[in-house]
């Protein structure tokens, strides 16, 4: 790789230089190793920033994408698919979920709650309700909405301006409480533990009190865990350790091992017949259908 020059970074050969990425190209992998192009083997602690769950070249992972690949590999959202709704039930019932949302990715997961809450505001007869809370220290995506959930100032100085997002520091009930009641949002976004933010577990009374006042103040509640999720700390989400239950999760990463794939996931009312019909409004004609069983 050509080395960096202070100011505008360069093009690497025709990528955009979005990420200080470096040189070594890893050619193959199995379980936590990869192997670089001259065969040097590395222990992966990355895993492809916590999304290689099943560790690289799993067998059964592998046949199942390459039969499918060789079957049928897209026919749009138009069309009911074999495996969707499988996955989708599942998802649910690992989550207290009523129904799901695929996406490509963990942003697009947040873009789908970020436009559920507004929808929500507006069927309840309080569109004015279009701002929202996120807590310090909060990562939640790089796409515009998800963006403004972010809290790092230097992720987000150069798109300013973004949607109106008040911070709240992590663990303060009365911050929140007063937010809450002064600001009216359409929603609190929070991460039972905080991924990017440092590895930060909110404390189970945080996340009870952040239920209780949520549903005093007719705020949607949103559960970030596409880190904590999935597994990743004994149970199906980080949350349920301390019996809290959203009102929309969100998921991506280890999801789908290394493929592109998002879930937003709603309880009902949220996830009732007319919030599904909206939903459809939600994001790219892409939006995955799981394609493997
Ligand atoms: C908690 C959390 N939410 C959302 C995202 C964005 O996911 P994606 O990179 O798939 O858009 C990330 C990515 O690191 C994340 O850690």
């Amino acid at each position: 790789m050509a080395e960096r020059p202070t100011g505008a970074p360069p093009i690497e050969a025709g990528v955009m230089a979005t990420y200080a990425r470096q040189g070594d190209v890893f050619v193959s992998g199995g379980g936590a190793t990869l192997r670089d192009r001259a065969g040097r083997e590395f222990l992966d602690f990355l895993t492809g920033i916590g999304v290689c769950a099943l560790g690289h070249g799993h067998a059964r992972l592998t046949a199942a994408l390459q039969d499918q690949a060789a079957a049928l590999l897209h026919t749009s959202n138009l069309f009911r698919h074999e495996y969707s709704e499988t996955v989708a039930t599942r998802l649910c019932a690992h989550t207290g979920m009523a129904a799901a949302f695929f996406t490509n990715s963990g942003a697009e997961a947040n873009e789908c709650a970020l436009k559920l809450a507004r929808k929500v505001m507006r069927q309840r007869g309080t569109p004015e309700r279009t701002s929202f809370l996120a807590l310090e220290g909060a990562f939640h995506g790089r796409t515009l909405g998800a963006l403004s959930l972010t809290h790092d100032p230097r992720h987000r100085a150069p798109f300013e301006p973004l949607l109106s997002t008040h911070w709240i520091p992590p663990d303060d009930v009365d911050a929140l409480a007063a937010a809450l009641r002064s600001r009216r949002p359409a929603a609190l976004f929070l991460e039972p533990i905080q991924g990017e933010g440092g590895i930060r577990p909110l404390s189970g009374a945080f996340l009870r009190a952040a239920r209780t006042l949520c549903d005093a103040t007719g705020t949607v509640l949103v559960h970030d865990e596409i880190q904590s999720g999935c597994g990743r700390t004994g149970s199906f989400l980080a949350a349920q350790h301390h019996g809290v239950t959203p009102d929309v999760v969100t998921l991506a990463k280890p999801l789908a091992a290394g493929l592109p794939m998002g879930a937003c996931l709603a309880r009902r009312p949220f996830a009732d017949v007319r919030g599904l019909d909206l939903l459809r409004e939600v994001l790219t004609h892409l939006a995955s259908e799981p394609q493997t069983s």
